[in-house]
């Protein structure tokens, strides 16, 4: 086995029989550049999000109907009563305690065991490998053959709970209809709710679980037309699953951002009618 920079390596890339290349890599490209914006957006975004559910404030705009993604569902008696349009499930929550526990979980392990996340988390954070023809710093490599990145594969049971989150969002965008009077209204609110929550169904349908799901397993296409047709579309959305994870992390974070500047009193949302 060769020795190379990052320690020697029986396993990976210095196995016997693989070429034996004594550099880390022969790219000459800014190949570190991915890496390292996936690390910073995904690390800022991780703590925008931690900030906000923990603190429990400015998650709902009472005039308005607008809660927040990161409070919904909201359904412990630390929620504003107007919130809690499913009920009221659990007692107080202390402090630093998200209102939407009952969910976070699922949303977590639906990203985090997403094909395009771990692609995405395996490079920037684990450097495993970096980038493509870049030897990674591990001496071993298993894949996800073992405890703990076998659990991967339950990520389809984490894309049905999405489906019924992103469901509760949909509630809420509809929720959000809502005029000062009590009546009918939109405002900008409505509609970043809307776009959020239209966005949400985009990527949980470009899922690579959702397709197989529609259109896979089927030994003729020809006998099952409509199911052809629902996998060419979910197909078309799935080469665009990247862009869809990135925009939706934007989008959720706007529209939270958008309702605690309203809900503080920092910003007066933008009425179109009533
Ligand atoms: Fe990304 Fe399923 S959500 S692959």
């Amino acid at each position: 086995p060769g020795s190379r920079s990052g320690g020697s390596m029986d396993g990976g890339v210095g196995s016997p029989g693989r070429a034996q290349i004594p550099s880390r890599t022969l790219r000459a490209d800014r190949w570190w550049v991915q890496p390292v914006v996936t690390f910073t957006l995904l690390t800022l975004w991780l703590l925008y999000a931690l900030v906000r559910t923990a603190s429990q404030r400015a998650y709902f705009v009472e005039d308005y109907h607008y809660l927040s993604p990161f409070s919904s569902p909201c359904v412990s008696a630390s929620c504003v009563p107007a919130a809690r349009d499913f009920g009221t499930w659990f007692g107080e929550f202390p402090p630093f305690v998200p209102f939407a526990l009952l969910v976070l979980p699922f949303l977590l392990g639906f990203r985090l065991t997403c094909y395009y996340y771990r692609k995405a988390y395996y490079r920037a954070f684990w450097l495993s490998p970096p980038a493509c023809a870049v030897a990674e710093p591990h001496a071993r490599y298993s894949g996800e053959t073992r405890f703990p990145l076998i659990l991967q594969n339950v990520h389809r049971y984490f894309f049905y709970a999405a489906v019924v989150v992103s469901a509760i969002n949909t509630y809420d965008a509809v929720k959000a209809f809502h005029g000062k009077d009590g009546g009918f209204g939109i405002g900008l609110g409505t509609l970043i709710m809307v776009v959020n929550v239209a966005l949400l169904w985009l990527y949980t349908a470009s899922c690579h679980s959702c397709r197989h799901l529609v259109g896979g397993r089927l030994k003729h296409f020809s006998r099952h037309p409509l199911r052809y047709r629902a996998w060419t579309v979910v197909s078309r959305l799935n080469t665009r699953h990247m862009q869809l994870a990135w925009t939706t992390l934007g989008t959720l974070m706007l529209t939270d951002l958008y309702i605690a500047l309203v809900a503080s009193g920092a910003l007066t949302d933008l009425r179109f009618y009533n």
